[in-house]
């Protein structure tokens, strides 16, 4: 258990004026995931039709719907992660009695019925009002396969794979923008060597085209594990500007893959080496950003960091394969500065996907039969959805540091936006697990004359709800926030997320 002695910080100056780069920060920053890992989809989603007893739609949990809408989730990517290179979707298509049952061999062994399949995914993005964002199978399987379901999900005439989706239900198209070509290549979607998966690259995107003539048809690379800058120059030089929307960037704030730590009672030391993993984003973004500016100086090509979130061990007595875990006020310091990071690199940075959704690592959402759960990471993406589309504003400070042992990391990370309506949001992350942070934030002549704000705060960093306890962690008015004039003063409690919204 942590003991805290709260001391507070020397003031902090902020100041913050608009972009002169005039960057959105696009809303698909706050994507999400939803693999067949675990309890992700069966028992998490998906509880099927003809499920009595959880209230559903079309098989889906009418709570986990209104949770999501309620968090404006942009896009939802599917099947994987690792199960998609080893998805055949036409395993999950037609009358679901004659669907192949096939082994997850990925995720814990078991067997996979195929119940949720496309139609019930993209109907589910539907309900949602989310965007699909489908990783497609280049490990085992064909460019045909790819080019076959792209045109039964995209293809709005007559053709083998529309007629087919037409006899299955579904007349109009769903119009997915949304591609992966393959997931981790490097390692478990084959293997692969960065010069090799280019050249197969190229060859799925000469097949898997736009057949839906929609403008936003973006194909995105399989990208980067980490700090692997040569995958990325690599893709960046030899797959043509044409065929690339995006390329990806997977990094998990993991601070050891033999020896992940519990997911709650962790001390001090790995909450810190966890803040380093996770702040690792920023350098990362940088790096793998000035390799594609050399390559693509007018960011016509997205970077798109579609897994990041902590990874722990699995709680006691749940099934490894199925990743598992608790997740408390160190994820929700991880959600913090990981979104103000991609905020602040948002000219390149124009998709990205929390793993996972539900049940899985850093879940926004956990089921046990009909309850449901919202955890810290849900309510820190809830009030940072304000940013989503909005314009960027430029924020200039130094961080003072977060120190443990002879190491240190920038405390404090903070990320700003005016939305349409001319509201100003400021994000604040203070990760420091014993001092609070006074502060002094300049606005620069935008005359505002209201704040308010929400702050998510607990007593102890491995506070988190539970099936017992629900609502333990939940956003409350910040009401410590003083402005005048130009300037706002303020106070962040030590481990804890505030977002302010200024109105004129
Ligand atoms: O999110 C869990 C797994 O992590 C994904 O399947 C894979 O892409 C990554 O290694």
């Amino acid at each position: 258990m942590l003991l805290i002695h709260l001391k507070v910080n020397a003031q902090i100056i902020i100041s913050i004026e608009p972009d002169p780069g005039q960057t959105t920060i696009s809303r698909h920053i706050y994507g999400h995931f939803a693999e067949h890992l675990g309890r992700c989809i069966y028992d998490g989603f998906y509880v099927g039709e003809n499920n009595k007893t959880i209230p559903n739609t079309k098989g889906v949990r009418n709570d986990i719907i209104a949770a999501l809408k309620k968090l404006q989730i942009p896009n939802l990517r599917w099947p994987g992660g690792c199960f998609a290179d080893t998805y055949h979707w036409k395993d999950g298509i037609g009358p679901k009695e004659k669907r192949a049952k096939i082994v997850n061999v990925w995720w814990g062994g078991v067997t996979e019925d195929n119940s949720f399949g496309t139609h019930e995914f993209l109907n589910m993005c539907e309900l949602l009002g989310t965007e699909p964002y489908i990783s497609g199978n280049v490990g085992s399987g064909t460019v045909q396969e790819l080019a076959d379901w792209v045109q039964y999900v995209n293809f709005n005439g007559t053709s083998p794979m529309s007629d087919l989706r037409v006899k299955n239900g579904r007349r109009e198209p769903w119009s997915v923008k949304y591609w992966g070509i393959g997931n981790e290549a490097w390692g478990c979607g084959g293997n692969m060597r960065p010069e090799y998966y280019s050249d197969i690259y190229r060859k799925y995107a000469t097949f898997v085209t736009n057949t839906s003539n929609s403008k936003d048809f973006l194909r995105i690379a399989s990208g980067a594990n980490s700090s692997d800058y040569n995958w990325t120059e690599v893709l960046m030089k030899y797959i043509p500007k044409n065929m690339l929307g995006g390329v990806a960037l997977h990094h998990y704030s993991v601070i050891s893959w033999e020896k992940k730590g519990p997911s709650v009672e962790f001390d001090e030391e790995t909450y810190f080496r966890t803040m380093k993993e996770a702040w690792k984003m920023d350098s990362l973004v940088i790096k793998h950003s000035a390799i594609m500016d050399k390559y693509d100086p007018q960011k016509n090509i997205a970077l798109v960091v579609d897994e990041w979130g902590g990874w722990y061990d699995v709680e006691k007595g749940t099934n490894p394969g199925f990743l598992f875990q608790q997740n408390t006020m160190r994820d929700a310091m991880i959600a913090g500065i990981t979104l103000n990071i991609l905020n602040n690199h948002s000219d390149r940075v124009r998709m990205a996907n929390l793993a996972q959704t539900v049940n899985v690592l850093q879940a926004v959402i956990l089921t046990e039969k009909e309850k449901m759960i919202l955890t810290p990471t849900y309510h820190v993406m809830e009030m940072y959805k304000v940013h989503q589309d909005a314009k960027r504003m430029k924020v200039n400070f130094k961080s003072p540091d977060y120190t443990f042992g002879s190491e240190k990391l920038p405390a404090v990370s903070v990320s700003a936006s005016t939305d349409s309506t001319g509201k100003m949001h400021i994000s604040i992350t203070n990760i420091d697990a014993k001092i609070e942070q006074a502060m002094t934030i300049n606005v620069n002549g935008s005359r505002y004359s209201k704040v308010a704000g929400r702050i998510l705060k607990s007593p102890r960093l491995q506070d988190h709800n539970s099936f017992n306890d629900p609502e333990k962690v939940q956003p409350v008015a910040f009401t410590g926030v003083r402005l005048n004039g130009d300037n706002m003063t303020l106070k962040i409690p030590p481990f804890s997320v505030v977002v302010l919204e200024l109105e004129k």
